[in-house]
Parts: C-alpha cells; structure tokens; sequence
C-alpha cells in the first residue's frame, strides 16, 4: 500500500524509480525472524533478489546471513555487514576467481553442485593452505510446481548432485585434504505456493541424509535454500509471505538429528512486497483492438512479465476516473515489453503515476540497459516521506 505521502513526494522524482517501503521490509523480517528465533533456525538471505545496499544493511541488521551465487555478492555481502560466518555460496558455475574470493573471505559453506567443482575448490584451498567447508547442493527430483524456468530440484534441472553420485563423493572426501564436509543443502524452485511441496522436501532430506548417516558421515548442517512464494495477484492483502505455515509445517515435518542445524536462503519472501516499481503514463493510444497505456517503464526495468508471464498489480496512483480496459506496455522495441493484458484501470492520461506492486524481488537486480535506458534508481519511504 503506498500512502498519499509518498505519492505526494513522487511528483519531484525523475520516473521511473523503484520505490521501497522501508517499514513493510522492516515488519516483514521481524515476523521472519520471529519464527527462525522460535524454531532455533538459521537464515541467509538470498542476495540475487535484491542487492541495493539499504535493503542489504536493513537485512543484516535483523541478523540474517547471507547467500550468494558469485563472487561479487560475496564481496558486496561483505561490504554491507555481513560476516564471512554467515555467508553460503551456491552456483554450478563458480570460477576459479570467484572460488578464491570466497576462500579468502573465510565463508560458513561452499554449497557445492558437482564432483569436478569439489575437486577444483579443493585444488584452490591447498594451493591457499587453506581447507574449504562445504556442503552438498543435493538435487532431490521434486517438482515445485511452479514456473518451469525456476524450478530447480527436478531431474532434469542443471542444480545439484544426483543421490547417485554420492558413493564417488564419499570416496573424494578421503582422498581430498582441503575440503570439509559440513552439510546438505537443497534448492528445488522460487515462488512455490503448494505448501505440499515442503513436507515432501523433509522427506526427501530424511531418505538422502540417511545414506550419510549409514556410512557415519556426519552431517552437522542441513540447509533448506528458500523457494517460498508471495502473492503477486492480492498484495495488499497479504503483504507479508505465509511465515507461520511454512515454519510449522518444516518444523512438525523434518527430523532433526542431535547437535545438527537448520538453514535456509529465503529472497523473495523477504524483498518482494515492499518493492513497487513507479512510472508515468507517456501516452494513451487507441490501437486497433488494444487501448495502450504506455509507461516510461519498460521490460528494462522489470523482466519479470515478459520472461516468466508473471503476474503484478499495476494501480493508477492518482485517477478516479471510470474503470476502462487497457493494455499496459512499456517503450521497449519487443512485443514482449507487456505488463498486462486487457484489465481494469480508472481511465488513464498522460502524466499519470503508475505503480507495479511486489517488484521488490528480481526487480532491480535484473534490470539492463537495453535500448541503451538509464537504469531506474532506488528511493526509500523513509528518506523520502519527512
Ligand atoms: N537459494 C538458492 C540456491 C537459489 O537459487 C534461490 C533462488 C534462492 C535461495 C532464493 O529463492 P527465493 O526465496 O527467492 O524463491 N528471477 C526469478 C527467480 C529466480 C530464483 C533463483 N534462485 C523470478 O523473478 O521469479
């Protein structure tokens, strides 16, 4: 919900602009941590969804660690706070750079992805003197049931080690010195809304850490990545992610073993709804079967629509005027630049603010410069709104 305030202070700012509702972030992680407290869990948040340092230091200071898939968040993390204790490195791809930059900072896990990547972090760490703590990124075969292109645990998915590999694994272990096993770690999909989907996750943990415990390899951490969905369709309504369901059914459902700890990597639960993407109408057009809204926001700016179909609110901040049908496009040069199809606004002009709801997630992070667009700044309810 952005108040009257806010759109007030919008009329002095050069659109389009993300703007972030520092209070929602704030009450958001404080019924997150409420739950990560209660459970004795702990959590790293995923800075691939979004890395701007003030939403960065806001999440630090509620004392989440974090998780990131390059070098650079893993740099970045540091730059904002974070300890190199608390931060989890996940990623097929990791180079040799990126590896060394980690192993400097001294991070909590390497979440590994494959054999020939173990061996090369193992490889590095020697040639550091050092021994690299690492967990298994396990692909578990689960369908999420969610958007193909972020599903990740099935097994077809690229993530992960197959629970086939884990005999070549162990063998690895003995024979490598400068890596230490720590964990587990699991991944299978973002913006997962069947609950059903976490109590087969536990299950899965349970079957696939038994081999491990059957070979007495200890395993002191289980991580359960993030994955937790946010509703795009209703967000006023329910602002903040489904926290109690999903801890409750994680904690009834995982068994935990004595001494071990629990982790997860929670992003778009976290960032998404306090994120809007605001924007002025350019021009309304009268197409040959559309009304076009044409926004100073495009595909540039927020990929999510024209990549994953995904669905966001858009809300005309300053007309009452009576409800009509539009398209709403951006001014990109791709058919694809669509934010939505045939829906409901109050007659909309030239000149009119726009918002996109629940863009705090994979908003900003995935904007480009195609078209050669500048890229939208950030601004912060509370710098904004005196
Ligand atoms: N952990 C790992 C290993 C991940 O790959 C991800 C997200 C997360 C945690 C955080 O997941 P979350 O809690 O945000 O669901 N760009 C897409 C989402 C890609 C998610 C990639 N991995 C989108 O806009 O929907």
């Amino acid at each position: 919900m952005i108040t009257k305030q806010a759109i007030e202070a919008f009329g002095s700012i050069r659109t389009p602009f993300y703007y972030y509702d520092m209070e929602l972030l704030k009450e958001t992680l404080k019924v997150y941590t409420s739950y990560t407290k209660k459970f004795g869990y702990n959590a790293h948040y995923a800075i691939k969804a979004n890395a701007e340092p003030r939403i960065l230091q806001t999440i630090c200071k509620a004392g989440l660690g974090a998780d990131c898939v390059s070098g650079n968040e893993v740099k970045i993390a540091i730059k904002n706070g974070f300890a190199p204790s608390k931060i989890v490195y996940a990623g097929v791809g990791k180079s040799d750079r990126e590896i060394k930059t980690a192993l400097k900072a001294g991070i909590f896990s390497f979440n590994c992805e494959s054999v020939p990547e173990i061996r090369i972090i193992n490889d590095l760490a020697a040639g550091m003197g050092v021994v690299a703590k690492i967990s298994l990124r396990v692909n578990p075969d689960i369908d999420a049931h969610t958007h193909k292109y972020i599903s990740t645990g099935r097994k077809e998915d690229k993530f992960g080690i197959s629970p086939w590999e884990f005999q070549a694994v162990a063998d690895l272990l003995k024979e490598l010195k400068n890596i230490k096993l720590i964990g587990l770690h699991f991944h299978v999909g973002s913006q997962i809304l069947d609950m059903s989907v976490f109590p087969l996750l536990c299950r899965m943990v349970e079957q696939l850490q038994s081999w491990f415990i059957d070979k007495k390899i200890k395993i002191d951490n289980i991580n359960l990545g993030g994955g937790l969905g946010v509703d795009y369709q209703n967000p006023d309504q329910n602002p903040i992610a489904n926290f109690k369901d999903y801890f409750e059914l994680i904690h009834k459902n995982l068994i935990v073993r004595p001494g071990q700890k629990i982790h997860f990597e929670p992003g778009r639960a976290i960032v998404a709804q306090c994120g809007h993407l605001i924007s002025r109408v350019l021009y309304v057009k009268i197409g040959q079967k559309m009304k076009f809204v044409i926004l100073d926001a495009g595909m540039n700016d927020l990929i999510r629509p024209a990549l994953y179909q995904a669905h966001h609110d858009i809300e005309n901040l300053v007309s009452t005027g009576k409800k009509t049908k539009y398209d709403v496009v951006g001014p990109v040069c791709e058919s694809s630049d669509k934010f939505a199809h045939n829906i409901w606004l109050p007659e909309t002009k030239r000149g009119d603010l726009m918002a996109l709801h629940t863009a705090g997630a994979y908003g900003q992070v995935m904007a480009m410069r195609y078209n050669q667009k500048d890229l939208a700044k950030a601004y912060y309810s509370d710098e904004i709104i005196k």
